[in-house]
């Protein structure tokens, strides 16, 4: 890679020092000719300024013409002005029209030579004068010794008026005329140096003027034009004469007999260019140069310039030759001296590349060897892995093997509990507590037994051991009876459950009953697991093109995109934190569906609930004989929906939670054992799963020991007293330390109590008994505050912050909290313990659970008794109908409202409205 940079830098400077190298040499001046027109006379000039411009390399030039037009030239000017040209030559096509420009172009700096035709003043650098006066005079001089004693009567065919050659080549013949007795002129016109203009001219005076018998034209074209007019006219004795004298045109009509003399008129081109490097070079120059213009070319001499004329011609073309060959000579002395530039570049490249390459070389090396040890690393790495996820399989495997095989151990002692259990739970002299903890037991051997089937009955699908066994059915009615088990419970819950099924479809398919029962058990049963009071279940199912669907849709808490792609995995649950099953019911579910042919799927938003539907293509069998899973009594209900007990979670009864925290395991236990009988006991064995579990289980009374590792007491009692959740739990500090300064330390921290260690169990029991006692008289103060809002629940149901019993000022402030979002939200009927609760920043259970420590209710009932409160007071002092009153205090029936008020006042509310009127 840095060899590539290297290289490229290189052949990049390389590149550009050739091609500087080889970049032809701008010339070092402009010439711009504007010639006013294009004729044979002016493409000769511009031949001999061409042939000029060989000996002068550093120079470049450009001609254009304006084909007679003086707008044009004026364009041509003004574009070697703009172009930044060193130097103008022109001739301009009429004096008073070019003039200005040329101004322009001579006061901004630029020099200009004038040839040719003259303008008006002398704005111009040099004036290459051509002697056109003389031109006339020659003519006139020549017409009278051709015409000798003749009487000469003369047509004059001049030039363009405006432009300087034709006015002085009339001067110049009008004076000689003037001289010559036998001369006079019959008509002088003007045909603006044109062929065909001087054409028609002839034509017509030859007409008027039959004694013209000599035509003088002041330049060849026109002479030429002339011509073709006296000989269609068949006028042999009109003499013509013309200007110019240009090889090609003027001597050929000479030797052709066309015309009969013309005067040559020097073009000079390679002397204008000459003067033009001259003023460039700031050479010496004349300013004005006037070149004479005498000679008469006729039949005697025009042989022998045309001749001459081509021996000039031959020669230019051989200088041309020349030049180009010293020009090629040249550029290959360039090329010479580029390739030794090249070649000498090239080794310097060379030179350089090698010592790059090995440069490059020994990198590679020493990266490949750096790439060999990663290589080798990485192998390491991925054999390493793939021995752990050998391990892990293995483990995996063994793991479940061993739960299976575990499984099947416990059922035979399980079944042995349960029939015992069941019967001594029948027996009628039980007391009553012990007939409800034999019940707790019934409930949990259901548990127990569900899961151990459930365990094995995955074992059987991953072995490839799961049978269906299928029969016909209408499968909506059967979905109508499953969910009847549920509606008793949906309604405990405060949940709607609702069935969209039509029970008159007695369409048919093959299904295996007991696996889709125990599916559709699975998903209904979580879905009342995961949706709160106040909210609803709905129930679909039909049949869609060749297939049976059925869906449970909720209002529950919903899961995350993440989670619903992992739901149906074998074991994963979605809360780790608080699971709420095993996790192992939605795999089994999957697994009978996919046995089935089907799919099943889950659709859910968080915070607004989960949908999961069951699709199964539908097929048909002959037999009618089903096996049923029959669990859907409310018993088994009841008992899955129950949350799996983990090991630390204390027993359920009526007796308060205490937890211990403590790192020695014999305190832990001699105090559970003296204790046990008065409260649940649950323990930890250090501070920070103290906090933990002070969070989850939000006990009645914490004992914590002050010295432990991972998070000692004070910082544990600190956390537990600033989290809002569990702030009003009584800590008591048991420690071994009798020092004062610990003492301190622990009511600094937030303790409540403080015991050393060794204890009294007597003083143990009565301190925990007092901190609990307080804590209940501090709840009746709640209580009573509570169960008397009503009327004006803003100024008398609130806590005085300032109360004597109260004095925590963050536990009243934290209530206060709560009734006032109960003030503000009662009347809705959607209000749910999880708003309540994340608007007071803590989780529902934490909510539930210091509502209840607090005041001895649960958060559901003090929002319905505050409701019924409000109800009684409206129905007392307004006159709104009971209905209005029901959804004004936030049910959502009357007829709801009706049995939930008689059930509080033992009177119905009308009975009320009746009674209060009598
Ligand atoms: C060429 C030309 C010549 C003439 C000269 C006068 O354009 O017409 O024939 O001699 O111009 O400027």
């Amino acid at each position: 890679m840095i060899f590539n940079r290297h290289l490229n830098i290189l052949i990049i400077i390389a590149m550009t020092l050739l091609s500087i190298s080889c970049r032809q040499k701008e010339p070092k001046y402009k010439i711009g000719v504007a010639q006013c027109s294009s004729d044979v006379w002016r493409e000769k000039m511009n031949e001999e300024m061409r042939r000029e411009m060989l000996f002068n390399d550093d120079a470049y030039l450009e001609i254009r013409s304006a084909g007679d037009n003086n707008e044009q030239q004026i364009k041509d000017i003004e574009y070697f002005i703009n172009n930044k040209f060193d130097i103008i030559i022109t001739a301009p096509n009429e004096a008073e029209a070019i003039t200005p420009v040329i101004k322009k172009a001579y006061l901004r700096g630029i020099p200009v030579i004038i040839f040719d035709r003259n303008i008006i003043g002398d704005s111009y650098t040099a004036y290459m004068e051509l002697d056109n006066v003389g031109i006339g005079k020659t003519a006139a001089r020549y017409a009278a010794s051709l015409l000798k004693d003749k009487e000469g009567k003369i047509l004059e065919i001049k030039g363009l008026d405006g432009s300087t050659p034709a006015a002085e080549r009339h001067q110049g013949f009008f004076d000689e005329v003037a001289r010559h007795d036998n001369l006079s002129i019959v008509e002088s016109r003007s045909a603006a140096w044109n062929g065909e203009k001087a054409y028609n001219l002839a034509d017509s005076l030859l007409s008027i003027h039959p004694e013209i018998n000599l035509i003088y034209a002041h330049n060849d074209v026109m002479a030429i034009g002339a011509s073709r007019a006296v000989k269609e006219k068949g006028l042999d004795n009109v003499k013509i004469l013309g200007t110019d004298a240009s090889p090609e045109l003027g001597i050929k009509a000479v030797i052709d007999g066309e015309i009969d003399a013309t005067f040559i008129y020097p073009t000079e081109g390679n002397r204008v260019i000459r003067t033009a490097m001259a003023i460039l070079k700031h050479e010496k120059f004349d300013r004005k140069d006037h070149i004479p213009a005498l000679s008469t070319v006729d039949k005697t001499n025009a042989e022998i310039l045309i001749r001459q004329n081509q021996l000039l011609k031959d020669e230019t073309e051989k200088i041309r030759m020349l030049k180009e060959k010293n020009d090629d000579i040249g550029s290959r002395h360039r090329v010479t001296v580029y390739f030794l530039y090249a070649v000498g570049l090239g080794g310097i490249l060379l030179i350089v590349v090698i010592i790059l390459l090995l440069k490059t070389a020994r990198q590679r090396s020493k990266y490949q060897k750096i790439l060999t040890d990663k290589n080798k690393q990485l192998e390491v790495e991925r054999d390493k892995q793939n021995t752990l996820y050998a391990q892990l399989n293995e483990a995996t495997h063994s793991k479940l093997v061993f739960f299976t095989n575990v499984s099947h151990d416990l059922r035979t002692p399980l079944t042995l509990i349960a029939q015992p259990v069941e019967t001594v739970a029948k027996a009628e002299y039980l007391l009553p507590q012990h007939k409800s903890l034999m019940n707790i037991a019934l409930k949990n051997i259901r548990i127990l037994r569900r899961l151990i089937d459930q365990i094995l009955d995955f074992r059987r699908y991953e072995n490839g051991k799961t049978e269906l066994s299928m029969c016909e059915i209408t499968p909506i009615p059967l979905i109508d009876e499953w969910m009847s088990s549920f509606h008793q419970i949906a309604r405990e819950r405060n949940i709607r459950l609702i069935s969209h099924l039509d029970i008159s479809d007695n369409r048919t398919l093959a299904l295996d009953v007991e696996k889709v029962e125990r599916v559709f058990f699975n998903l209904l049963s979580n879905a009342m697991k995961h949706t709160d009071a106040g909210g609803s279940i709905t129930v679909k199912a039909g049949f869609y093109d060749d297939c049976f669907t059925f869906s449970v849709i909720d209002t529950g808490v919903g899961i995350s995109k993440e989670v619903s792609e992992k739901i149906f995995d074998r074991f994963y649950q979605a809360d780790k934190i608080r699971p709420k099953g095993s996790g192992i019911g939605l795999s089994l579910a999957k697994a009978f569906i996919q046995l089935h042919g089907g799919e099943i799927k889950v659709d859910s938003t968080p915070g607004k609930g989960s949908e999961f539907s069951v699709l199964i293509p539908v097929t048909h069998v002959d037999s009618t004989v089903c096996h049923t899973a029959d669990i859907t009594t409310i018993n088994d209900i009841k008992a899955e929906l129950e949350e799996i007990a983990p090991s630390d979670t204390p027993v359920e009864t009526d007796k308060p939670i205490l937890l211990i925290i403590d790192d020695n395991p014999d305190i832990r236990n001699l105090v559970g054992e003296l204790l046990s009988d008065e409260y649940n006991i649950i323990s930890a064995e250090n501070g920070r799963s103290g906090v933990m579990l002070t969070r989850k289980f939000v006990p009645d009374l914490v004992i914590c020991d002050i010295m432990m590792p991972v998070m000692d007491g004070l910082e544990a009692c600190r956390l537990i007293k600033d989290d809002i959740s569990t702030s009003h739990i009584p800590v008591l500090m048991l420690t071994a330390c009798k020092l004062d300064e610990q003492r301190l330390q622990s009511y600094d921290s937030g303790a409540d109590g403080f015991l050393s260690k060794p204890f009294n169990t007597e003083i143990l029991r009565s301190r925990c008994r007092n901190l609990l006692l307080n804590r209940m008289r501090i709840k009746n103060l709640y209580t009573q505050q509570t169960l008397s809002p009503g009327i004006k629940m803003k100024d008398s149901g609130r806590l005085p912050v300032n109360s004597e019993e109260a004095k925590n000022q963050v536990e009243s402030e934290f209530y206060n909290t709560f009734l006032k979002l109960l003030e503000k939200n009662y009347s809705d009927q959607d209000l749910s313990l999880d708003f309540i609760a994340s608007n007071l920043g803590i989780g529902q259970t934490q909510l539930a659970r210091k509502i209840k420590a607090l005041t001895g209710m649960s958060p559901v009932d003090i929002i319905k008794n505050y409701r019924l409160k409000l109800s009684r007071h409206l129905l007392l002092t307004t006159e709104k109908t009971i209905s209005e009153i029901a959804y004004d205090v936030g049910f959502s029936s009357p007829a709801y409202f009706t049995k939930c008020f008689r059930k509080f006042y033992n009177e119905s509310p009308s009975e009320l409205r009746s009674n209060k009127s009598m």
